[in-house]
């Protein structure tokens, strides 16, 4: 461990190996575009839009610029029982890209924010709507959402919850990932719809009169891109109808062009009742996350309230002015530049690309959808996560930063990468795949 006076000692570094981290740092310093550059000076390809959240690249000057006005006119407002317009706009042109229906939307700062601010809103809305026996919240093994009480409680990775005590009155459906029959699919699985049952499994289990809200990311992003199977949303869509469960989408990853369309929900076409969103809602620029909701859910809210403050939730920082003003100037270039339609434009490529790998050392499956890829490695023996994060390490170590998940490593570049960068980044991690054991 680092002495006192080391200057690395201070910071104690979220989701990391602080000691390994810390006995050979990498840093970064400062970015553009598809690059970032190292303490070192090198230029290194960004194969992961940061965290799944530089979506137009990086430090796009017409974000930077957004900011720095927002910053000398308005630094801060309530939003308590105050307001001001910034987040008024957002709230409306964030409405305008949702699927029909989801136009009321509650800002956060981030992800797990939203997260548990959708679960809570899923409990209110069954309250107001006389449904207070509807308290259970239904997640699923392999799901992310994030840190929070509520996000862990209802994600499935267990060492982001064995720590901690969960909330009670939580259950999970299977996951999806079925590599014996799916392995090196393109797009959509085609086995797997009929995990959605796990639903009615848990109805007839717990009585579908305690469970409020089930939560899914429709892409599973951080245990490693699962792509839902052909069939397993609507299935999941349609048992929650029959029951009056709420179905949230987890967008913080799929939202703003991931995966092709403004969210998932409406590129796939399954329309649930909430959305939670962060990551490239402001390119990441200034932290920000949002929840919209139905319409009508919302208005049940507000309606039956006595009078007063109807949702007794928010944050400080809800709408905060320079987030708002990233936010816009982020939306505004997404459409100025199509950036959404690139990423659907740019997706067979980039799956030709992906599945190149296919049939290279230590390659068990290879996933894509949008812009997106997952590359599952077999576990070295005895050592499982190992290879892959070797790989992250050589990786950037030769100028490519990737991101490595349990024995996955994912990409999910910025949506202006360039044809010539995606065979930059496979060709990259073929020749690292021959020299790592
Ligand atoms: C699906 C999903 N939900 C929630 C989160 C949490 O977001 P944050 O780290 O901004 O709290 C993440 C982060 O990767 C995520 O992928």
């Amino acid at each position: 461990m680092q002495g006192d006076n080391d200057s690395l000692a201070a910071f104690w570094m979220p989701f990391t190996a602080n000691r390994a981290w810390k006995a050979n740092p990498r840093q970064l310093v400062s970015a553009s575009g598809m690059h970032y550059q190292s303490a070192d000076g090198r230029r290194i390809l960004d194969g992961t839009a940061g965290l799944w959240c530089c979506n137009a690249g990086h430090c796009r000057p017409e974000i930077a610029d957004a900011i720095a006005k927002a910053a000398a006119t308005l630094d801060f407002a309530p939003t308590f029982q105050l307001g001001h317009p910034a987040p008024f706009e957002l709230a409306q042109r964030l409405a305008a890209l949702m699927p029909v229906g989801l136009d009321r939307i509650f800002f956060t700062n981030s992800g797990s924010e939203s997260v548990d601010t959708a679960l809570k809103i899923a409990l209110a809305v069954q309250r107001a709507k006389g449904q207070g026996t509807r308290t259970r919240l239904i997640g699923r093994e392999r799901g992310y959402h994030g840190v929070g009480f509520g996000g862990i409680s209802v994600g499935g990775i267990v060492s982001n919850r064995r720590t901690w005590p969960g909330l009670s009155g939580t259950d999970h459906l299977r996951h999806t990932h079925d590599p014996a029959r799916n392995a090196f699919t393109r797009g959509f699985p085609q086995h797997g719809a009929e995990l959605a049952d796990d639903l009615q499994r848990l109805v007839d289990l717990h009585g579908a009169e305690t469970i409020a809200a089930v939560i899914v990311e429709p892409m599973a992003g951080s245990t490693g891109v699962l792509v839902p199977p052909v069939g397993y949303l609507q299935r999941l869509r349609e048992i929650c109808d029959r029951h009056g469960i709420l179905l949230i989408f987890d967008e913080v990853i799929t939202a703003f062009g991931r995966v092709g369309g403004a969210t998932a929900a409406g590129q796939w076409g399954v329309t649930p009742d909430i959305i939670t969103m962060a990551k490239g809602l402001t390119n990441a620029a200034v932290p920000m996350g949002a929840v919209a909701v139905k319409r009508e859910l919302h208005d049940a809210v507000i309606e039956s309230a006595p009078g007063g403050i109807e949702l007794f939730h928010g944050y400080t920082y809800s709408g905060h002015p320079l987030a708002c003003a990233a936010g816009l100037a982020t939306l505004d270039l997404y459409a100025r530049d199509g950036l959404f339609d690139r990423a659907n434009d740019l997706s067979p490529y980039w799956e030709d690309a992906a599945h190149s790998l296919k049939g290279r050392r230590h390659v068990i499956d290879i996933r894509t959808i949008g812009l997106v890829a997952g590359i599952e490695l077999t576990p070295r023996p005895g050592a499982p996560t190992a290879r892959a994060m070797e790989l992250f390490h050589a990786a950037f170590d030769n100028g490519l930063l990737l991101r490595a998940t349990g024995d996955i490593i994912a990409l999910s570049p910025p949506l202006i990468v360039e044809k010539g960068q995606i065979d930059e980044m496979f060709g990259m991690i073929g020749t690292l795949l021959d020299r790592i054991d």
